[in-house]
């Protein structure tokens, strides 16, 4: 049995997840690339293993209960545990018919909340039996500041002066409160549980508009995983971004 850590990340063939993975993997750790796509999640393992990671694919639909299912029983089988759980696979609109909160498709809402919301607490309840096998698990959920209400509603955020839209910024405000309930559900437990946000990164997310590289946006996810006994949990952590620009790393207001 292998003494390396080992970890899952969701949504990992591509942008922040698959470099988590390989941030990860420089350190040693055996990463699982869970993607919904066979042909992507394998491109993605080849060319960690290539790097030199410990890099394995899994086939994951965060949206699948079966997929989920089977994920878990073949880490199940390989591993008999998990030491971190990241849950990064996301998205801002499956049909890109986002818009004014007015304007917002129910259809189009409904199959974020699949993905951004419902996919989290359906993998981190199928996890959850091998996290607790492994000595001091860690969970993230790759969230947003977009989904902080603070930040949201104040003036002096640069978010206050985005345009309003309902699917995606309410999505992570509810993976925010996911991730205070896990959190506070396993506080007697070696398990931390926290929140990324990765700041604004170019990736196919957003037609690569982001001012943040992809190694820049792993960054936060990458130190929630690796936290150590006296870190903390139940927290937004990542990217700080003010009018005044680039605010470094921290604590980000709910
Ligand atoms: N980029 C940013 O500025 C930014 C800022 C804050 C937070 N985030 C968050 O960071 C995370 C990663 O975003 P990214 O920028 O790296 O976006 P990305 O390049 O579009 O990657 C998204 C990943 O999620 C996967 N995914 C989507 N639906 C899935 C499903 N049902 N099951 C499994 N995987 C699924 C995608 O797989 P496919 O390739 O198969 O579609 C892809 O691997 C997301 O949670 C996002 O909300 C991003």
């Amino acid at each position: 049995m292998t003494t390396a850590k080992i970890a899952l990340i969701t949504g990992a063939n591509k942008g922040i997840g698959l470099e988590t993975a390989r941030q990860l993997g420089t350190q040693g750790i055996t990463v699982l690339i869970g993607a919904r796509d066979e042909e992507r999640g394998r491109e993605a393992e080849r060319a960690l293993r290539e790097g030199g990671a410990d890099a394995h694919f899994v086939q994951l639909d965060v949206t699948d209960a079966k997929s989920v299912q089977r994920a878990a029983e073949w880490i199940d089988g390989e591993y008999g545990r998990l030491d971190i759980l990241v849950n990064n696979a996301g998205t801002a609109s499956v049909t890109r018919q986002g818009g004014a909160p007015s304007q917002t498709s129910l259809d189009d809402m409904r199959a974020v909340y699949e993905i951004n919301v419902f996919g989290v607490v359906a993998v981190t309840n199928a996890m959850l039996p091998l996290l607790h096998r492994a000595p001091a698990a860690r969970i993230v959920n790759v969230s947003s500041e977009v989904g902080s209400i603070t930040a949201q509603t104040d003036p002096a955020s640069p978010l206050a002066q985005m345009p309003a839209s309902v699917q995606y910024p309410s999505s992570k405000s509810a993976l925010n409160m996911i991730t205070a309930m896990y959190a506070k559900e396993l506080r007697d437990t070696p398990i931390k549980v926290n929140a990324a946000n990765p700041g604004y990164t170019a990736t196919d997310f957003n037609n690569h508009r982001g001012f943040r590289t992809v190694a820049e946006g792993a960054e936060p996810s990458v130190y929630l995983a690796t936290l150590p006994p006296d870190g903390p949990t139940g927290l937004l952590w990542g990217h700080i971004w003010t009018t005044a620009g680039d605010g470094g790393y921290d604590t980000l207001a709910w």
